[in-house]
């Protein structure tokens, strides 16, 4: 459902994509690994349509996005869990999930919320709780629920076992594959290239604007991923 072709993206005279190719059939589970700098968040950011292409192409179901609009590329049904989260601290939790779910149609939205709390059972407990007092963990359950209100068919997640103990990250693998599990479509960008090789069928490695391997999770596990991280 997605198709990145040759995607060049820059800051200035910095160029952070090089040309980066991918794939993610619908339902399909993918991740983007790579180290800090290796533009794992620009290539999110660009298919979002939050960075602007230089050069290059993304479809969405066969439609080039490449230059279009984020809310646009948004009711294309993809959704965009950003780095750090950015849950909105001083909103309860249910307030958070109601602003991810503001482009359904009004009857829909309580339905879509119980959904959100069956999958992320905590949430359910916290719903009057500011976003900000949550855990970093429950913070994520909460960014990756928000992000799923809006029932996409992509939902993009970046690092999202960023500053979490590993315990914790054991959760949010817990929670990405049950998000796997209802169909959703999911691309993850991970440092921890464990735990996205955990959740994804196939993984890209990019290094430093490039994708430099790509291949089934379980063939790209072991020799030859560190041999590119290194
Ligand atoms: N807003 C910006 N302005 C200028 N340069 C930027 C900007 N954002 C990122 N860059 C540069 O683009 C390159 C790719 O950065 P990006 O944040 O996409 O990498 P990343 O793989 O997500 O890294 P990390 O794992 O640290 O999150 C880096 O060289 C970075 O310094
Ligand atoms: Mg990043």
């Amino acid at each position: 459902m997605l198709e990145v072709e040759s995607l060049v993206a820059r800051y200035g005279a910095v160029e952070a994509l090089h040309g980066v190719s991918l794939e993610v059939g619908s339902g399909e589970a993918v991740a983007v690994v790579g180290p800090n700098g290796a533009g794992k968040t620009t290539l999110l950011r660009t298919i979002s349509g939050l960075v602007r292409a230089a050069s290059g192409s993304v479809r969405i179901d066969g439609r080039t996005v490449g230059r279009t609009a984020a809310h646009r590329v948004a009711r294309l049904g993809v959704s965009h869990v950003p780095e750090g989260r950015a849950i909105l601290s001083p909103l309860t939790v249910k307030d958070n999930l109601l602003m991810g779910g503001y482009r359904l149609p009004g009857a829909e939205i309580q339905g879509r919320m119980e959904e959100m709390i069956e999958l992320f059972p905590v949430l359910g407990r916290r719903l009057d709780s500011l976003g900000g007092v949550l855990s970093g963990g429950e913070q994520q359950m909460l960014a990756i629920a928000r992000g799923l209100m809006a029932r996409p068919r992509l939902l993009m997640i970046d690092e999202p076992s960023m500053g979490l103990a590993p315990r914790i990250v054991g959760d949010v693998l817990d929670a990405l594959h049950r998000v796997v599990a209802t169909g959703t479509a999911v691309l993850v960008s991970e440092q921890n290239a464990g735990l996205a090789l955990e959740v994804a069928d196939r993984a890209y490695v990019m290094v430093v604007g490039n994708v430099v391997a790509s291949g089934r999770s379980e063939e790209l596990e072991g020799n030859l991923l560190e041999t590119y991280l290194a």
